[in-house]
């Protein structure tokens, strides 16, 4: 067998082109979309990020700010500041670049940011919301890979899912959503033992751990399975790879993401979806 591919960058041309016709028409009805960033002292890869999301944000015609406070700033002005920018009619929704440096709580300062506006979707509010299947901004990461799944055709209900990694911002929220279309979940992470034993009982395998590339590879894949991997691990020569071993995976899947252009690609567009969402909400 040989894995169709899940190809999250033709996926993130599909939402990206329908995203740009509903932002157009709600700036046409008075309602323009303006995302605010805010980093905190200066970080490559974070400066990288803001830099995509700004130039997709140009494409797709949402007006996008980027500021950025000292690193030595405190708690309290951090706060204060995420405070004016929400109070502010004219934003309608939010960033909070990560890391932050050292001293700062970043799980602290989510809870400063006005859930309405925190399109990210990782905070106590629109997490609690998810847990109740009322959704509102859902983590962009977890939901990117459900979504890319989802392009495999794929009816999830019955399906045994495996979600590798519990983070609050990809394994556990996305073991929600697997959860929430009717898949038997099983949900992994560094302390569970047989881990290719469990992967092989999955019909959907969402890998999230980012330890070390192509770990899973084959042997932990059911022939015919659809494998999302979310992993990004940085490797040699300024290059990405995954969880996944994608050689000896597309023999036994019928479906696989690569990485790069799989998942990543899609995520950009699910925050700016949870952008147009939670403007639709206000
Ligand atoms: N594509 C995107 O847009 C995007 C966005 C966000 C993150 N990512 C990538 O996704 C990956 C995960 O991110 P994250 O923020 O969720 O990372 P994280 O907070 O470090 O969580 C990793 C999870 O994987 C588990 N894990 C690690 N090694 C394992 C092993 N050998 N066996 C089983 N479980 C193991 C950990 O278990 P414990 O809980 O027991 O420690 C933890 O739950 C990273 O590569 C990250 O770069 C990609």
């Amino acid at each position: 067998m040989t894995a169709q591919t899940l190809d999250g960058k033709a996926l993130a041309k599909r939402i990206g082109e329908q995203l740009k016709t509903e932002f157009a028409a709600l700036k046409a009805a008075g309602k323009p979309a303006h995302l605010v960033s805010l980093s905190v002292g200066r970080d490559e890869s974070s400066d990288w990020y803001v830099n995509n999301q700004k130039k997709a944000a140009e494409k797709l015609g949402v007006a996008y700010t980027a500021e950025r406070m000292d690193a030595a700033s405190t708690h309290e002005q951090v706060a204060a500041r995420i405070r004016e920018i929400c109070a502010r009619k004219d934003v309608t929704g939010m960033i909070l670049q990560l890391p932050l440096p050292k001293g700062l709580d970043a799980n602290e300062l989510a809870k400063v940011i006005a859930p309405a506006k925190n399109v990210e979707g990782v905070d106590p509010d629109n997490l609690g919301h998810l847990m109740m299947k009322q959704y509102r901004n859902l983590p962009c990461t977890a939901r990117a890979a459900i979504e890319l799944a989802a392009e495999s055709g794929v009816d999830f209900r019955g399906k045994h899912a495996v979600v590798l990694g519990r983070s609050v911002i990809v394994g556990k929220p996305a073991a929600l959503l697997l959860l929430d279309k009717d898949c038997t979940v099983t949900l992994c992470h560094s302390r569970t033992p047989n881990l290719a034993e469990i992967c092989r009982q999955a019909d959907i395998l969402v890998t999230a751990m980012g330890a070390k590339p192509g770990v899973v590879n084959g042997d932990y894949v059911k022939p015919g399975a659809i494998v999302v991997d979310v992993a990004t691990i940085a490797v040699e020569g300024g290059k990405y790879a995954g969880d996944c071993d994608w050689e000896s995976v597309s023999k036994v899947a019928a479906w696989a993401s690569p990485v790069p252009g799989g998942v990543g690609s899609v995520t950009t567009q699910i925050l700016f979806k949870n952008t147009l969402e939670t403007l639709k909400r206000q």
